[in-house]
């Protein structure tokens, strides 16, 4: 076990449900959410983007096409153009009706219920969206601590530095997959501004695990789609697992 940890003491990784229980529910939809809170996962992992007007939305792909009955750009759809659309029934028929949330919604639904971990997503197509998800967090009193299980994280590392500006107290997640973004150069730029570090499974080795942890960094991965994937980070001694299956990971903790 990594650490030296032995298997009666191992210690406790995060159990991240990504997009929510997304193997089992239609990802990003209250459906999704609502089974990992069931399956008593840690956190759930959410996309953020915005629409034309103006509203926070939680969606995966910067178009409806693939999750979605509709057609077309996140950001060129009003926020009533996106409620009218089925986000349920292209992953079975059981889940017809389910809306593309707003980000309001789910963080009063959830807080306190369930950690959010917050991706924002292609945050490059939203200017001032850093602004705005700072300000929904304010507005609840959010921001204030480091341990109320809110993270905010991105592939864009100047947006997630801006979110460390103007929520100084709000954990950041660094997004890679790119070995380029694993050098200790790298690593120790990442940790001025970012408390995890947050890899695809494919770049994580043990070393790395050890670089991360040494510039006093937590690093989550994904994404877990087989038990064999989360046993490997197990043994990578990751501090969590960034999983569609959260079954895949609770036994083990
Ligand atoms: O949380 C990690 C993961 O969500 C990053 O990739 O494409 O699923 O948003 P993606
Ligand atoms: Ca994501």
């Amino acid at each position: 076990f990594a650490d030296g940890i032995t298997e009666g003491e191992r210690k406790k990784v995060d159990n991240v449900a990504h997009r929510g229980a997304s193997g089992y529910a239609p990802e990003n939809t209250i459906a999704a959410f609502d089974l990992a809170v069931d399956m008593k996962a840690d956190y759930i992992e959410i996309d953020v983007q915005r629409s034309k007007d103006g509203e926070l939305v939680l969606i995966h792909d910067t178009t409806v096409n693939r999750t979605t009955n509709g057609t077309g750009r996140v950001g060129e759809l009003t926020l009533e153009q996106l409620r009218k659309l089925d986000a349920g029934s292209w992953f079975g028929s059981e889940f017809a009706g389910e809306l593309i949330p707003t980000f309001d919604e789910i963080l009063d639904r959830y807080r306190g219920k369930i950690g959010i971990l917050v991706e924002l997503k292609a945050p490059e197509l939203y200017p001032g969206i850093e602004a705005q998800v700072a300000e929904a967090l304010k507005k609840r009193n959010m921001d204030k601590s480091k341990n109320n299980k809110i993270i905010i994280q991105s592939f864009n590392f100047e947006s997630v530095k801006k979110v460390n500006e103007l929520l100084p107290r709000i954990p950041i997640g660094v997004l890679t997959s790119n070995r380029a973004d694993t050098t200790v150069e790298a690593l120790q730029e990442f940790s001025t501004y970012a408390d995890w570090f947050n890899p695809s499974y494919g770049i994580v080795t043990k070393e790395l695990v050890e670089q991360v942890h040494s510039l006093g960094m937590k690093i989550g991965s994904w994404t877990v789609r087989t038990p064999e994937a989360a046993d490997f980070l197990f043994e990578m001694g990751v501090d969590a697992i960034i999983t569609d299956y959260p079954d895949y990971v609770d036994p083990r903790n």
